[in-house]
């Protein structure tokens, strides 16, 4: 497990720190209120330079005795700083520390609405914490390490905000770095049979019951979407179900664990497929979250499912024109066998559905489509509740991730019926997203609370955008913040 740096609120007294940075907004003078009346002259120098604007990604630095360096950098303007630009900001501020050797690095977070109350702290304390984060497991030679130690200066009438959301900020941040953990591991290592082995792990040190299915009792319980799609592979396919919690709302999540998507017999084009090694974002997703939810002890009854197999193309591999049974007993032609998402993701949702749970979350790297729709950086929500999809839209708002909800409309479910079966895997080029959301609710049986994020775009970050590459753990704090909303009964939700 990569490390994430020590996080505190600064002692303005004895504040010490290598690297001392500033966040200062476009057209206004830098907040040096909070600092030392040394440091605050020097960045009042700072921001008399000619050409300071405060431009975003405009820096100036000045060296501040004893070792000391204070950085201003610019985040432009009041009122275009939204969840995502301070998540940048963040980032940037604790990229400059490890650029510049830093091992401790204080930031003076800057007032506004989206950084304060205990949401705004919790924001700016988990962006700082997994700012640090970098998959470097593999790496002979380390790059510049992040800093060790990050202190935060909010403004004083924020402090006590910030005193109570550090905790909570650091174990879901913990989480999130776990999931990049998981999701960044590479396919040859991380198989199903590895992926259920780490589920395992984290049962037993969070003292969750653990069931783990293999090819045997896939076969035996009528599994056939698992069953289908890892059959391709020498790494045998897995279904496995956590459980978490004994009081509160029964809340189910699933996650798609393509360990490796090669697209199988309908095989995908060569460009980008390494890629794929994140098809398993979903299935992380849910291990993040249960493992957060677990050391915040939240009031839930959570149960996680992990449909966990490899796409391959080989002479044991399913075909189009194959039928399959899955386990809800509906049958499903193949059209197109890199559609695998849907296929083992309906056996999992058939037995969560099964159990009754109060509310369904299922995370999916489901379809390119979705990217196509929102770009790199939102899911798209799908869900027939709209008190559920109010409550996901604004536990994320509240994280800083985007999500966007798109419609399931009936047409779709038309798209998707079979020709000899009950239903076919893929439909047409068009609303893709929305036909694959479609092909799932055909196995959320009696559940109304049911919804299906595709994270195609946000789950990880590809060759094709910035930043750091690699997964993000997106999603788990939007939905540990919906949990932390979900106890409460229907009619004191904020809405
Ligand atoms: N894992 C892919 C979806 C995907 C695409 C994830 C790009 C991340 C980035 C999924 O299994 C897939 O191949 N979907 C197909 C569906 C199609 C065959 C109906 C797609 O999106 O092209
Ligand atoms: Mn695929
Ligand atoms: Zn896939």
């Amino acid at each position: 497990m990569e490390r994430l740096p020590d996080l505190k609120l600064a002692s303005l007294r004895r504040l010490k720190a290598d690297l001392i940075v500033v966040p200062c907004f476009e057209g206004e003078p830098p907040e040096k209120g909070r600092l030392p009346a040394a440091l605050a002259s020097v960045v009042a120098r700072l921001a008399a330079r000619d050409g300071w604007r405060g431009e975003p990604k405009q820096i100036a630095e000045a060296a501040a005795g004893g070792g000391t360096a204070v950085r201003l950098i610019g985040i432009g303007k009041r009122r275009e700083l939204d969840a995502r630009t301070l998540r940048l900001a963040i980032a940037a501020a604790v990229e400059g520390g490890r650029r510049a050797g830093a091992a401790s690095l204080a930031l003076v977070v800057p007032q506004h609405p989206r950084t304060a109350g205990e949401a705004g702290a919790e924001l700016v304390a988990r962006e700082a914490l997994l700012a640090a984060y970098r998959f470097e497991r593999f790496r002979s030679e380390r790059k510049p390490r992040a800093p060790r130690q990050i202190q935060l200066l909010p403004a004083p009438a924020e402090e006590a905000a910030y005193r109570r959301a550090l905790d909570t900020a650091a174990v879901v941040a913990a989480a999130a770095a776990f999931v990049r953990d998981l999701d960044n591991t590479p396919p040859n290592e991380a198989t199903p049979e590895w992926m259920a082995e780490q589920a395992a792990r984290l049962a037993r040190r969070h003292r969750m019951r653990v069931t783990t299915l293999g090819p045997r009792e896939l076969r035996r319980r009528g599994m056939g979407g698992v069953m289908a799609v890892g059959g391709g592979s020498a790494n045998p396919p897995r279904l496995v179900r956590l459980e978490w919690g004994r009081q509160g709302p029964a809340v189910a999540l699933v996650g798609k664990g393509v360990t490796f998507d090669t697209g199988g017999i309908s095989i995908k084009p060569a460009q980008g497929m390494e890629e794929m090694t994140y098809d398993k974002s979903g299935a992380c997703t849910v291990l993040g979250v249960m493992r957060a939810a677990a050391e915040l002890e939240l009031p839930v009854r959570l149960r996680g499912y992990l449909p966990l197999a490899e796409n391959m193309p080989s002479g044991a591999a399913y075909r189009p024109g194959d039928i399959l049974r899955c386990y809800n007993g509906k049958t499903v032609e193949i059209t197109n066998t890199d559609a695998e998402g849907r296929l083992i993701l309906a056996d999992a949702l058939a037995w969560a559905a099964e159990e009754k749970p109060e509310a369904l979350i299922e995370y999916s790297t489901l379809t390119g489509a979705c990217v196509v729709a929102l770009g790199v950086t939102g899911a798209g929500l799908f869900t027939p509740d709209d008190d559920l999809a109010a409550g996901l839209l604004a536990a994320a708002e509240a994280s800083g991730e985007r999500l966007w909800r798109l419609p399931l409309w009936s047409e779709f479910n038309e798209e998707m019926k079979g020709e000899h079966a009950d239903l076919r895997n893929s439909a047409g080029r068009w609303g893709g997203a929305s036909t694959a959301a479609a092909f799932l609710s055909n196995f959320v049986g009696g559940v109304k609370r049911w919804a299906h994020l595709d994270i195609a775009g946000p789950a990880y970050v590809g060759a094709d955008s910035k930043g750091p590459k690699g997964a993000t753990g997106y999603g788990v704090a939007t939905t540990i913040a919906w949990l932390r909303q979900a106890r409460q009964p229907k009619t004191q939700r904020a809405r």
